[in-house]
């Protein structure tokens, strides 16, 4: 449904046209003459306009004029009395959408209506696929050059070239999507669609219609033909992200349509054959799940034709300093905040921190900082890490313990802060350590003393510092 101004001089016609249109469920605003409709513009966004040619003031190729200046995306459309075509055809030319002669049948209107909209919404779509292939993937948006980093970049270039399935892993926040947009980008496909298909949010009653598409009537409800992700990938990629949270029941029907390279639109008798490149994504451990019957061997094995693994933030440190500059400038551009970058104390932060959110987190830190900040450099308390307190928060503040009302021996309290800033500290002692303000020394004494466990592996690292 869309927001619709109405232009006509003729009081009972525009009336009748807003009530039938607000009556199909629009949006309208009439405009008694082409001043008014013109002041209108100025005012506020429409989707369609609905303009007499001629009118009293401005006539309606000034309210063309003025709506495709104002807001270029705005479909005008031009009514016209018997025996103006002639204007009417110089109106098309000069931008409108399109022209109906009075008289006129409502439907007829409506119709009109729905076309203007439905390719505003395709226009929409094509600008968000442009914008995601040749803005956020390109290879240089890609910060960081720690060998962890570098070494996935190797495998990208590798396989980027060919038509190889590529399955992606990583925690949450990692740089799953952008790294599947790289591969895209730099294939022989990158002229054509990368069309993400989110199997997390996929409900299964629309499955089908949500992959394969539909026709006009194939149910109840479906007014429009549609196209399907499998289609509207055709020549791309298709980026099935989350692909370890699908039903057993959406499962199959994916593994079907991948070894067949083939399907129908719901309601639709012809067989489409497509030819789209397969890139999936998972934060989901896929072999285990493998193991445990909640995901299917043989989609397993179809999708994990070659793997690339991300590594997770706190495996890549040396990566932060370059990732949080490039932040604090993208987020003093978009918020517009004049900002020269980070203060060493608070760099330092950034480094110790774990970062279990990995770089989405990282970014949304840097964003609200910047937001919050009220100096040019982002200070230690400007950052709110993981909402646990800061060095530099005075003892006045929020409470930081909370004391059971049946009590708790000290020793255990301060065996949970350990705990605590060692999961910080990503198990450094020496960082933990200083976030408490102890010594090394003292840090190992009472590691020992309260016998903190260590998780697997953790131990080792923590030592050689
Ligand atoms: N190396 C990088 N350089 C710059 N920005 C990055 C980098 N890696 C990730 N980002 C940014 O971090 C955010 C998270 O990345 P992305 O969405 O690709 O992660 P994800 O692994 O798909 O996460 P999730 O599992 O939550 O879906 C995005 O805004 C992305 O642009
Ligand atoms: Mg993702």
């Amino acid at each position: 449904m869309g927001r619709i101004l109405i232009a006509d001089d003729h009081d009972a016609l525009r009336r009748g046209l807003a009530r039938a249109l607000t009556e199909a469920g629009h949006d309208t605003e009439e405009a008694p003459n082409g001043n008014a409709a013109i002041a209108r513009l100025h005012d506020g966004f429409f989707d369609v306009v609905l303009s007499d040619l001629k009118m009293g003031g401005s006539d309606g190729l000034e309210v063309l004029r003025t709506a495709k200046a104002l807001h270029p995306s705005t479909a005008v459309i031009l009514m016209t009395a018997f025996g103006s075509v002639t204007t009417a055809v110089e109106a098309m030319k000069s931008g409108a959408f399109d022209f109906v002669q009075k008289p006129f049948e409502i439907e007829e209107m409506e119709v009109k209506i729905e076309k203007a909209l439905e390719l505003r919404r395709m226009r929409h779509e094509l600008d968000y696929l442009r914008h995601t292939q040749n803005d956020i993937y390109e290879f240089d948006r890609i910060i960081g050059s720690s060998g962890a980093l570098a070494k996935v970049l190797t495998v990208v270039r590798k396989v980027a070239k060919s038509n190889t399935t590529v399955l992606i892993r990583g925690e949450t926040g990692t740089g799953k999507e952008l790294i599947a947009g790289a591969i895209h980008h730099n294939s022989l496909r990158a002229s054509r669609n990368f069309v993400r298909v989110n199997c997390a949010a996929l409900q299964e009653n629309l499955l089908e219609s949500e992959l394969f598409g539909h026709e006009r009537g194939a149910f109840t409800g479906a007014d429009k033909q549609r196209i399907g992700r499998f289609e509207q990938a055709d020549g791309g990629s298709l980026f099935l992200d989350e692909v370890g949270d699908m039903s057993a029941n959406t499962q199959a029907k994916i593994l079907r349509v991948l070894q067949e390279q083939e399907f129908e639109r719901l309601g639709g008798t012809r067989t489409l054959k497509v030819d789209v490149r397969l890139i999936a994504a998972t934060n989901k451990n896929l072999a285990t799940m493998v193991s445990s019957g909640q995901f299917r061997e043989d989609l397993y094995y179809r999708l994990n034709v070659v793997s690339i693994d991300m590594p997770p933030l706190r495996d890549r440190k040396d990566d932060i300093p370059a990732l949080a500059e490039f932040f604090v400038r993208r987020f003093s551009a978009e918020l517009k905040r004049k900002m020269d970058g980070i203060r060493p104390d608070a760099l330092k932060l950034l480094l110790r921190y774990n970062w279990p959110g990995n770089i989405r987190e990282l970014e949304n830190s840097i964003e609200r900082a910047v937001l919050l900040t009220e100096s040019s450099l982002i200070t230690l308390d400007d950052l709110r890490l993981g909402e646990t307190i800061t060095p530099g928060v005075d003892s006045d503040g929020p409470s930081i313990v909370r004391i059971p009302p049946a009590g708790i021996p000290l020793e255990e309290i301060e065996r949970r802060a350990l705990v605590e800033a060692l999961k910080m500290s990503n198990w450094v002692q020496k960082d933990a350590a200083e976030l408490l303000s102890i010594s090394p020394r003292v840090i190992n004494y009472k590691i020992k003393m309260l016998k903190i466990e260590f998780p697997k592996g953790r131990r080792e690292v923590a030592e050689q510092v």
